[in-house]
């Protein structure tokens, strides 16, 4: 998988600018914007905001932490413009990483994160998840949302999170997977053509992170949401009156939007693609 191709994929000429206007029509400050508005556009994953949240909650509430992840630290691998992250250090007091590919996504995430007033929490790295320039042990939690689909060596992906992470630290993942039936049609958002896309079955997946030394936590098949949420994105840009200036995630993906949410919705009507969430957690000294 060749990494400059996959970040040329995600950058769009002026994002920052285009986001600026899409913030004001829709009567949004843009100096000052809430995570809510902007949650249309830098949650790039299916199931938006509502899905970060229930993750960040399998990973950090429910498994028994009493400070519920005040600064922890987390490395978001393939963090987008950092709308997860931001969500992860407001709601709960971590200090996150954001390490991407994309060195337009990292500075439009740097701006917009100093615009909401959370930079002392989250920061911005241009880099690849294969190779996280973080030394052994260092993270609380490594977390990472619609990544792995532009990722061919998922085996060392885990292996990288695996090394990072404390022991005792969780790994959180919520991808795009294959379905039953293949090949995907493309463009999807995370390649217009096959040569940028790699994708593995949930068995695959859990298999590896086992393999990797993760001990499970938690498993959820979030197909039917990944399905909804397409849908509603493509019904909501088409109300809006089809512009590549409303507030959804066409900013990031451009013109061939429409196509693209089509194919998605497509893809997982027909059995090509599924979607998961997961915990994992790396064993403690002598467990
Ligand atoms: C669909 S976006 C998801 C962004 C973010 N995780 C979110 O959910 O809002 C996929 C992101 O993964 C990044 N990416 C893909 N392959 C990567 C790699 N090998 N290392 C780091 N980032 C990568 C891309 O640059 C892009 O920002």
């Amino acid at each position: 998988m060749n990494e400059a191709h996959i970040a040329a994929h995600y950058s769009s000429a002026s994002l920052q600018e285009r986001l600026d206007a899409a913030l004001g029509a829709a009567g949004h400050d843009p100096l000052h914007p809430t995570l809510e508005d902007l949650a249309p556009v830098d949650q790039f994953h299916s199931g938006g905001l509502e899905a970060t949240e229930k993750l960040a909650d399998l990973a950090i509430g429910p498994l028994g932490a009493s400070d519920h992840g005040s600064q922890w630290k987390v490395l978001d691998l393939g963090g987008g413009i950092g709308g997860p992250a931001r969500m992860l250090a407001e709601r709960f007091g971590c200090l996150v990483t954001v390490l991407d590919l994309s060195e337009e996504f990292c500075k439009v995430g740097t701006e917009l994160t100093k615009r909401v007033g959370l930079d002392r929490w989250v920061k911005f790295q241009q880099g690849s998840a294969l190779k996280p320039p973080f030394p052994d042990n260092s993270f609380d939690l490594v977390w990472t949302q619609h990544a792995s689909m532009n990722i061919g060596d998922k085996t060392e992906l885990y292996l990288q999170s695996y090394r990072v992470l404390k022991p005792g630290g969780r790994l959180a993942v919520h991808d795009m997977m294959a379905g039953p039936k293949q090949p995907i049609h493309f463009p999807v958002a995370w390649a217009s053509k096959a040569d940028l896309s790699s994708l593995s079955t949930p068995d695959q997946v859990r298999q590896l992170i086992r393999e990797a030394g993760f001990d499970p936590y938690h498993w959820q098949d979030m197909t039917e949401i990944a399905r909804a949420s397409f849908t509603n994105r493509l019904a909501s840009y088409e109300k809006a009156g089809p512009s590549a200036s409303s507030l959804s995630v066409n900013l990031v993906i451009g013109e061939k939007f429409p196509q693209v949410m089509k194919n998605m919705v497509r893809n997982v009507e027909e059995g090509r693609l599924v979607s998961a969430m997961g915990v994992w957690r790396k064993p403690e000294y002598g467990d």
